[in-house]
């Protein structure tokens, strides 16, 4: 099983960004964190991280006939882009949506994601164990 999974904006500033929410590891961590999983778990896994929509669109297209699943944190285009979402329901691949932090627990604006429905599932708030769980679920699925 070939699972795409991609990484929003800013994601690449892990690390830097705002560590008190999103704690001190880098990107760099959260790929070699993944590939563990995945080797354990006997997933195939390919990265992509893009601070722009229309690279992430362009992702998710190519994952069609390529990828059997997605694993997507679409960081703040969650609460923005319908154009993601509806990229996510063209593919029609099973898809789950990963936050590392809680987005039910802050702000108002993040409560609302437009990529959730395009998803089989939605795991927040559990940092870099919620990619692993991720691909469990759709190794499992
Ligand atoms: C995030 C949560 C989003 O609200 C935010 O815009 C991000 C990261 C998370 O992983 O917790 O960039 O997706």
């Amino acid at each position: 099983m070939k699972v795409l999974i991609i990484n929003g904006p800013n994601m690449n500033m892990l690390g830097v960004r705002e560590p008190e929410i999103y704690g001190s590891l880098t990107y760099a961590d959260l790929v070699d964190f993944i590939s563990e999983h995945a080797v354990a778990t006997g997933v195939q896994v390919e990265f992509f991280q893009s601070n722009s929509e229309g690279a992430i669109i362009d992702a998710i297209q190519s994952a069609y006939k390529n990828a059997d699943a997605i694993v997507i944190n679409p960081a703040a285009y969650t609460h923005t882009s319908i154009a993601i979402a509806d990229a996510l329901r063209a593919v029609a691949l099973p898809a789950v949506e990963v936050h590392l932090s809680d987005i039910n627990s802050r702000e108002a604006f993040r409560k609302i994601s437009y990529t959730a429905d395009a998803c089989e599932k939605v795991i927040s708030g559990e940092g870099f164990q919620g990619y692993a769980e991720a691909l469990d679920f759709l190794s499992a699925r």
